[in-house]
């Protein structure tokens, strides 16, 4: 069970201090949300966040990229030092390929599906990948309601693990909290993003504190 807050709900004047912050309170990935105002209506950070961010942290750096055509920068973001690149099947015509040149890279693949996609636009791209995201809200913008009725999505994709034997992890992004994190456990999901949750708190670390809690 890994924790990973986003850092798009923290202050970005003092990214370096939430990082730490974070990090001394039990999180396991930092989460970064990669937006080009394109794929989703809303415009965030590129590589050269991600590079200045490696050598403030030891946590795994978990990059979604909420991109159109998304394989035209991959590579950046390797070199620039993420350990784990996200990649929408709604965003590109050769998902295939953009996990291969992730994988090619020396970075675990992650593919991600939109709520308004389904476990079968992926089928054939799971023997590749590392990570399945499924959202639980719709991408761009942090704070939102979480979508209980994704959980059906995290079941599937259980059945298909033990089926076929894949190993891939199974990450939940939006709208977690204390109250949705168990269901997204529950479900079968072992890496849970959280942004408001944790970095819109007084104290984040107490949240990181909590969501584990809820996990065991
Ligand atoms: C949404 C992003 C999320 C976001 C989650 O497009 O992918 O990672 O930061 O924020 P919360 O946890 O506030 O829903
Ligand atoms: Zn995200």
């Amino acid at each position: 069970m890994k924790i990973a807050p986003s850092i798009l709900s923290a202050d970005f004047a003092n990214l370096q201090r939430d990082i730490e912050l974070v990090e001394k309170n039990g999180a396991d990935y930092i989460h970064i949300d990669v937006m080009d105002g394109h794929f989703v209506p809303n415009i965030t950070f590129g590589p050269a966040m991600v590079k200045a961010i490696r050598p403030t942290t030891k946590l795994t750096l978990d990059v979604h990229l909420m991109i159109t055509e998304p394989e035209r920068y991959i590579v950046d973001f390797a070199k620039a030092g993420a350990d784990i690149i996200g990649v929408h099947v709604e965003a590109t015509a050769h998902i295939h390929r953009a996990l291969q040149m992730i994988k090619n890279e020396g970075v675990k693949a992650e593919v991600v599906i939109n709520p308004g996609t389904s476990v079968d636009q992926i089928l054939h791209v799971l023997p590749l990948v590392d990570q399945v995201l499924v959202m639980t809200v719709n991408p761009g913008f942090g704070g939102q309601s979480f979508l209980p009725e994704m959980m059906s999505k995290i079941e599937e994709l259980v059945e298909l693990k033990n089926k076929f034997g894949y190993t891939f992890d199974i990450e939940v992004d939006g709208g977690v909290d204390d109250k949705t994190i168990g269901l997204c456990a529950k479900a079968g999901a072992n890496v849970f993003v959280a942004g408001s949750y944790v970095y819109g708190a007084d104290d984040p670390g107490e949240r990181i504190q909590t969501l584990k809690e809820q996990l065991s």
